[in-house]
């Protein structure tokens, strides 16, 4: 049966990458867009599809970027529209997609709008932001960023009134009520889309609307707008995606997808926390758990899965337990914890154990959805707790062992951060030179099984159906599509370990390893048994040839 064509991300690699971080082209310390150009063939040779860059736009980078001041430019660290332009048509010429950040519930205090704004009460900016001349409207939205703000309202001098945000103070929300914002967006949107950027990962998109009585998060207006984005998307494009970041259950992320009518592609925010979970109690039991919470999506929307991200690893969507059992686990040092996650990069999390590494990328690729790889995770970079805020995780790309990890040419005490220098993670042992040869690096490997999960399509759109559930150290996976079956099976433990799946249904099966290529037994009608050495996995292909 010939699978139907599915759209591109569907069965898609996204590959995260922050433009300050990635190569610097310009020897300022900074990477720039020039830079990520130069290291294009790079991605492309991992096998990604596409490339979310983090804001580019002029900004007073309160929050890196996610704080703009100009929706129609690039911030000069990072180059000007021109550059941006050659990036897309060098990705395009070599098959890659780029994506970048939306960011619609806010902007900086320091745009013109808010300017105009907090000035001039008659002035049409004002009722583009959401004043109150009391703080106490809206007191059931949560505060998100708990360890440096005390409320949602901020009082501003100059305007005599508060302004709500749902972030940093230095970040007022747009007033989504105002049809003339949801216009502007419109234009951003066309404005990004017109110069050939192939869709956006929107940013916070739960927050749009505020609503009193409720915690001004999913309101069925926010959805609204959110469709009106998408049906504009389609009348004018075509290939171009939005891609939602509403960190949240299953269940509350599902009308993110509408009935196709909204986002194409959400991320799944609570499987992430219990991937780590599953390794570190050698128990498959939190996955199984989380993937019965979530519920089917529409045709050709996909969920977009990852391990971590530029943000701590957030913790809300656990328990209170699970949150503190976490934090004692993964973030055994305070400074190491940042509001309700953990700030700390994939390799130190999981020990720099190449097997651990590998797994939890297995794990997750053994999952439905549409992997996002992190910058610098490929490699196993580590992470500089020492710095402020979320930047320990941002810090300059591992190109080689030379000159600021070949970074960037200009001299260290230049460089926006330092490189990673210290012990095991430093760009003298972790760099991209180093591994690119190596047929044992974490790099090659994780290019092996990324190659491997993209060749198999049913990997990302499968249906899955979880196998021996009395067995925990292991997590078995039968995943189906069309006539094709596969079966997942991962030791999350450091013991071997011994199974004996029933694969009876499959009578006469032929098995192979998709990832060593190596044949297993076939399958007879007595229990299949299984060894595994610690911290392995096998993607065996069940194919009943005649
Ligand atoms: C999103 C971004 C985060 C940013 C926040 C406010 O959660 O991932 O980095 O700080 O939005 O824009
Ligand atoms: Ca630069």
């Amino acid at each position: 049966m010939a699978t139907k064509k599915q759209p591109w991300y569907m069965n898609a690699f996204f590959y995260q990458v922050h433009v300050r971080a990635y190569c610097d082209s310009n020897a300022d310390g900074i990477g720039d867009l020039l830079g990520l150009v130069s290291k294009l063939d790079y991605i492309k040779a991992l096998g990604v599809d596409c490339v979310w860059i983090m804001p580019i736009y002029p900004s007073p980078l309160n929050d890196d970027g996610y704080d703009i001041a100009d929706y129609y430019d690039v911030h000069p660290d990072y180059g000007v529209i021109e550059d941006f332009q050659h990036l897309v048509q060098a990705a395009h010429e070599r098959g890659l997609k780029v994506i970048a950040d939306l960011v619609l519930n806010h902007t900086s205090d320091q745009h013109p709008w808010f300017q105009a704004a907090r000035s001039d009460p008659n002035s049409k900016y004002h009722d583009y932001y959401v004043w109150s001349d009391t703080n106490d409207k809206y007191s059931d939205a949560r505060i998100i960023f708990l360890d440096t703000e005390e409320s949602n309202w901020t009082y501003d001098e100059e305007a005599g009134q508060y302004y709500w945000h749902r972030f940093y103070s230095s970040q007022p929300d747009l007033n989504y009520d105002n049809p003339e914002v949801r216009e502007e967006m419109l234009n951003v949107m066309k404005f990004w889309l017109d110069l050939g950027i192939d869709g956006f990962r929107a940013d916070a998109v739960p927050y749009l609307i505020e609503r009193e009585g409720t915690n001004c998060e999913n309101l069925p207006e926010t959805h609204e707008i959110l469709k009106s984005i998408r049906a504009y998307l389609d009348a004018n494009y075509q290939d171009k995606i939005l891609l939602a970041e509403a960190n949240q259950w299953p269940k509350d992320v599902r009308p993110y997808f509408g009935d196709g009518d909204e986002f194409h592609m959400g991320f799944h925010f609570p499987v992430m926390p219990r991937i780590y979970m599953a390794i570190k109690q050698g128990d498959a039991t939190p996955i199984r758990w989380i993937m019965a919470q979530t519920p089917d999506i529409p045709e050709g929307t996909q969920w977009c899965t990852f391990l971590r991200n530029h943000d701590e690893l957030t913790l809300e969507m656990v328990t209170e337990e699970e949150r503190q059992w976490m934090w004692e686990q993964y973030a055994p040092v305070p400074r190491m914890r940042q509001n309700l996650g953990i700030r700390r990069r994939l390799a130190p999390l999981l020990d720099n154990d190449p097997r651990k590494i590998l797994l939890a990328n297995a794990l997750l690729y053994s999952l439905p959805g549409a992997p996002i790889i992190y910058y610098g995770d490929e490699i196993g970079m580590g992470d500089n707790i020492w710095l402020p805020d979320r930047n320990g995780v941002r810090t300059p790309m591992q190109w080689n062992a030379g000159l600021n990890a070949g970074f960037s040419e200009a001299p260290p005490e230049m460089l926006y951060e330092p490189i990673i220098t210290e012990g095991k993670f430093s760009y003298k042992i972790v760099n991209v030179a180093a591994e690119e040869n190596d047929p044992e690096s974490l790099l090659t490997k994780m290019k092996h099984l990324i190659r491997v999960r993209h060749e198999n399509p049913i990997l990302a759109m499968g249906a899955y159906e979880f196998l021996a559930p009395e067995v925990n150290a292991v997590l078995a996976i039968h995943r189906s599509l069309d006539s094709e079956d596969l079966v997942c099976i991962l030791n999350l433990t450091e013991q071997p370990q011994k199974l004996d799946l029933d694969l009876s249904r499959w009578n006469g099966a032929k098995v192979i390893d998709l990832l060593t290529e190596d044949p297993f037994p076939g399958i007879t009608g007595e229990p299949y048994a299984i060894a595994l050495k610690p911290w392995t996995f096998h993607w065996l292909k069940l194919s009943s040839e005649a």
